[in-house]
């Protein structure tokens, strides 16, 4: 059953959550989720690692910005290439240069080619060998406890080196490829309308309702454990509910005018009814970074640099786990005075 409204899915997530399976998206062995005890330890550990580091992030948003004026930037791509520059050092502080190239290779070769492209002749036809490679970089390396980078998240929810290879990519992915599309979104909003159209209203805003209106996972979904009734409709334990994001996002009675780029709807309660990040006990660990990572990029674009957007014809979004924006191009330019 798909339920699209606001209420549905809210009712789905937290008032009927112990009704279905759980079954983590990322924290998982092939189809089998890892036990919910280990995910909510890998998931906090996640949380403190990405909120102990946030002071070193905002500078880095600024220089990889500027190895990247007068390029131009094709979509589809370049939003998971810079959410990996700027998460980088959180991914895998410290390790072998050989470790760091097997994670952008993975971001290059696998993530944006199958997960974003969705281009047949690839088909997660790298992923296999370089989840093995990574898993021989493994051999002999020690763990450090808190953890300082995915990698120890990785290995200390995992038995064997090879689970540590799937976990540690999953969450390479699960940082680069919401983050990388939504922050596609942004650029375009950003080069389409630009902040300094909303005086007054915070940046963060502005980043939450490119977010609410694009919503880039766009759907979930949920295995009926008990049967119940949701969104007003019966339901049996083995059916399967998809929860559709985006269209709860837009649920005119949750949003006033739920097509109007408005951010100034955050500042009147509206973070209260979005559904970004999911909710309840599975809700996205990271949100925070990731506003935070999408904000560090947004501001020095509204001040030492611009960036404009041009769509190439025809292309529209792809709308499957991800939003993905459509085909085009992006060039960044420091703005007039910042010749520097
Ligand atoms: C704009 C960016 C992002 C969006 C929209 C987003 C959205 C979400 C959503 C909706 C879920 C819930 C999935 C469910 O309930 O089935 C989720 C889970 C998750 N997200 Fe994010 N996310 C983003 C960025 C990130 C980042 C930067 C990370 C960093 C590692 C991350 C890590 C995770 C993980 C590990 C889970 C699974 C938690 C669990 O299974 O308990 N996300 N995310």
């Amino acid at each position: 059953m798909i339920l699209a409204s606001e209420e549905s899915v809210r009712d789905a997530l937290i008032d009927s959550a112990s009704k279905t399976a759980f079954d983590s998206g990322f924290f998982r062995i092939g189809q089998r989720s890892l036990p919910q005890a280990a995910v909510r330890s890998a998931s906090a550990e996640l949380r403190r690692l990405l909120h102990e580091s946030s002071s070193e992030r905002p500078h880095l948003a600024r220089s990889i910005l500027s190895r990247k004026v007068g390029m131009r930037l094709p979509s589809r791509g370049i939003g998971q290439t810079l959410v990996f520059e700027y998460f980088r050092r959180q991914i895998c502080r410290g390790r072998s240069r050989s470790i760091g190239d097997l994670a952008h290779a993975y971001v290059q070769q696998s993530i944006i080619p199958d997960d974003v492209q969705h281009r047949p002749r690839s088909h997660y036809r790298h992923l296999v060998p370089l989840r093995r490679a990574l898993e021989k970089e493994l051999i002999g390396t020690e763990m450090s406890t808190p953890c300082r980078d995915y990698l120890d998240i990785a290995l200390s929810v995992t038995e064997t080196l090879e689970e540590a290879a799937e976990v540690f990519f999953r969450l390479v992915l699960s940082t680069v490829g919401f983050t990388g599309s939504a922050m596609e979104w942004l650029l375009m909003d950003q080069s389409d309308r630009g902040v300094a159209r909303f005086p007054g209203v915070p940046v963060r805003d502005y980043v939450r309702e490119s977010l609410r209106l694009r919503t880039p996972a766009c759907r979930l979904s949920r295995d009926v454990t008990k049967g119940m009734t949701v969104g007003g409709v019966r339901v049996e334990q083995g059916d399967e509910l998809l929860l559709n994001l985006f269209a709860a996002n837009r649920d005119p009675k949750a949003f006033h005018l739920p097509d109007d780029f408005r951010p100034s709807r955050f500042g009147e309660g509206a973070g209260k009814r979005d559904l970004t990040f999911g909710l309840g006990t599975r809700s996205c660990p990271a949100q925070r970074a990731a506003l935070d990572c999408l904000q560090d990029f947004l501001i020095p674009l509204t001040a030492d640099f611009e960036v404009s957007w041009r769509p190439r014809r025809g292309s529209k979004m792809i709308v499957g786990t991800l939003a993905i924006p459509p085909k085009g191009t992006f060039v960044i330019r420091r703005t007039a005075g910042h010749g520097v």
